[in-house]
């Protein structure tokens, strides 16, 4: 009899459905194993504003078709948005946050915001009515160094909670240990999600021994001493981290192009990938925390009694995926993990 382990169905707090043809396979690879999921709003057409959001928020729902899952959506921060967006949106459980992306920063991001400081008007309101403010913490300067952008960052994110000390606020995906220091330093109300790509891979496994394309993401994954960081804070139940998988999916003549696209696609197997390394700190029980508990709190999500179960038994994750004509390629596509998926329940 393999090794089990049981939790609460888990909230991925950082995903990308797109649009168009991949919408109804990325929101199928999530609902799967998911409870929750908070879908990015940076569509080639971003989801600027209440209504937009709930449109879209329709459209994932339609796709989905998998009954526990409930989708949450996120407004695309810039000037345009209205007080009314915000105190509308703020009562509705669908909508749980507006996502700051600066200009240009990642992929569709040229709406985004250039000058943040023109957004405190904005932040006003999202304190004032309680809606979260999830950020992608890099700075936009072409000229820095793209190992630097998310440390550089930290001064923003230190103005904008000290002006707005009741704002929640969400760093995604951090790539730093600066990143986890600023967390834990910062009041409860201040937030980070960990990609299970964070967790497990330094620069050289992007980049030593051959470029890796399907290693590729933003923010880039960096030095060793940082991925431990993160990986410690993830593995420690700290309630102020957890699961956000940022799974995005490029197709794969667009990874693997003279100009590859950022974004790694985990949906399907994040949740084995994240467990094994889990296991392998002595860290399994904590998993429940990092994959549900902390979110379910930070966001005051609606609670489930459905669980998932996993056991330790090998998994090979598959070499690739149709999606219409195309193909996408799955983050570890080829390799094996020690875990798989047993049952829901
Ligand atoms: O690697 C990334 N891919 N990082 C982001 O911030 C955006 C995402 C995407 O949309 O492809
Ligand atoms: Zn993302």
């Amino acid at each position: 009899m393999s090794e089990l382990i049981t939790i609460k169905l888990p909230n991925d707090m950082h995903v990308h459905f797109r649009e168009g043809n991949l919408l109804d396979f990325a929101v199928n690879a999530t609902a799967e194993h998911f409870h929750h999921a908070v879908a990015m709003p940076n569509l080639k057409d971003p989801v600027t504003n209440y209504k937009k959001a709930l449109e879209y928020f329709d459209q994932i729902d339609s796709v989905s078709r998998y009954s526990h899952f409930k989708p949450l959506v996120t407004m695309y921060l810039t000037g345009d948005i209205k007080e009314i967006d915000i105190s509308e949106g703020a009562l509705d459980p669908r909508l749980i946050g507006i996502k700051l992306y600066p200009a240009g920063v990642t992929t569709n991001s040229s709406n985004g915001v250039g000058n943040i400081k023109d957004c405190y008007k904005i932040f006003e309101w999202m304190e004032k009515y309680d809606l979260p403010l999830l950020v992608h913490g890099e700075v936009n300067n072409p000229e820095t160094d793209i190992f630097d952008r998310e440390k550089l960052f930290i001064d923003e994110l230190i103005s904008i909670t000290q002006n707005f000390p009741k704002l929640r606020v969400i760093f995604e995906h951090i790539s730093t240990k600066d990143a986890v220091d600023f967390v834990k330093k910062s009041s409860d109300l201040v937030a980070a999600t960990i990609t299970p790509q964070h967790i497990i891979l330094n620069r050289n496994d992007l980049l030593s021994g051959g470029l890796k394309p399907h290693h590729y993401c933003l923010p880039v994954v960096k030095r060793e001493i940082h991925r431990k960081a993160i990986a410690e804070a993830a593995f420690s139940g700290n309630k102020s981290f957890f699961l956000g998988t940022d799974s995005a999916p490029h197709y794969k003549n667009q990874k693997q192009s003279s100009c590859g696209c950022a974004g790694i696609f985990s949906a399907s197997t994040a949740l084995v990938i994240y467990l094994e390394a889990f296991d392998k700190a002595g860290a399994l029980d904590k998993f429940e925390d990092f994959s549900v508990n902390n979110s379910t709190n930070f966001y005051n999500l609606v609670k489930t009694d459905k669980k998932i179960t996993f056991k330790k038994e090998q998994f090979e994750v598959q070499p690739s995926y149709a999606v219409g004509d195309q193909e996408i390629i799955p983050f570890m596509a080829n390799q094996k993990i020690s875990w798989s998926v047993a049952k829901e329940l």
